[in-house]
């Protein structure tokens, strides 16, 4: 039987790339759908059906971008409601003081995953974090960094978007002792067996700290993102995808000891899970936070 941390979201299917180099390779129907039913995901793979599919019986790729598109934009309206931006600011905050006192120059927080860069666009338009913090977003699929571009082009925000892997960050980083990692919503697709390489990549680098957001699981996340993915998105992958990925986040007694496992002794780490008897909307997507001793 599978665990919840082996299930797949819909759009972890209707994507691939190439090992190498990243490009994007076309995916075939059938495979995407074989990939859920295998795990028992037949609502999932119903899903996958009702995508258009070329005559070589590989997905429409416009079909495709519309759905990725659609869902992230959707995305953006619940990191919205649940104050992500917000809430990096608030976590990072200290980190970007110690950072001011120590040393000089312009801080750096990059974002990895960014998708459709609602939260670096954000923090970089009402300068949350002061005038001196810039912001970059990275993300492995290349139609989610083009598209964070146009947007952040469109409204004048100053982000820069990369393509790049969460995993192997480098070419987002140019001062590490200045920089800052940030993500929402990916630690859960990184999944628990590849969490301490992501981890340790952070101490290789030496980066000055890093606030990963993730749904905190539990009762009132599940009920609170049930609440939220049936009243306020349209899209059908936005809300199995939403569901699936309570099931797959990580609670704090799980994410800390992974993270220690990646780190060691290099950071200090806070994560703190919502209590379990009273609602918190504001804390359905809690961090992992590090700070370099
Ligand atoms: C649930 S979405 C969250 C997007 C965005 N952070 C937000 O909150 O709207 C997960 C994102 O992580 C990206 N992602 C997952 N694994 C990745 C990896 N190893 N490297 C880069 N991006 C990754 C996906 O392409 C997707 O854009």
């Amino acid at each position: 039987m599978e665990t919840s941390t082996d299930l797949l979201e819909v759009l972890d299917v209707l994507w691939d790339s190439a090992p190498d180099s990243g490009e994007r390779v076309p995916v075939r129907k059938a495979d995407a759908r074989a990939r859920l039913s295998d795990r028992g995901q037949d609502r999932a793979a119903r899903l996958v059906d009702a995508i258009p599919a070329r005559g070589d019986g590989t997905l429409d790729t416009q079909a495709v971008d519309d759905i990725f598109l659609a869902v992230h934009l959707e995305l953006g309206r619940l990191s919205e409601f649940v104050h992500v931006p917000q809430a990096m600011a608030s976590s990072l905050a200290p980190i970007v003081e110690r950072l001011r006192e120590e040393t000089t120059g312009t801080i750096r927080v990059v974002d990895v995953g960014c998708g459709l860069g609602f939260d670096t666009r954000v923090l970089a338009h009402t300068r949350a974090l002061g005038p001196d913090v810039e912001f970059v977003g990275l993300d492995f699929n290349g139609l989610l960094v083009d598209a964070a571009a146009r947007l952040a082009r469109a409204e004048s925000i100053p982000v820069r978007f990369v393509h790049g892997d969460a995993l192997d960050p480098g070419n987002a980083i140019e001062d590490p002792a200045r920089t800052l990692m940030i993500s929402s919503g990916v630690l859960h697709h990184i999944g628990a067996s590849a969490l301490p390489a992501f981890f340790a990549r952070h101490a290789e680098l030496s980066v000055a700290g890093f606030a990963h957001f993730d749904p905190a699981p539990g009762f009132w996340t599940r009920a609170g993102a049930w609440m939220l993915h049936s009243t306020r998105m349209r899209e059908p992958v936005s809300r199995y995808d939403g569901a699936m990925s309570m099931r797959r986040a990580l609670p704090a007694s799980t994410l800390l000891p992974l993270a220690r496992a990646g780190v060691g002794e290099a950071y200090e780490l806070t994560c703190e899970d919502p209590s379990r008897l009273v609602p918190q909307p504001d804390r359905i997507v809690r961090p992992i936070v590090g700070r370099r001793r």
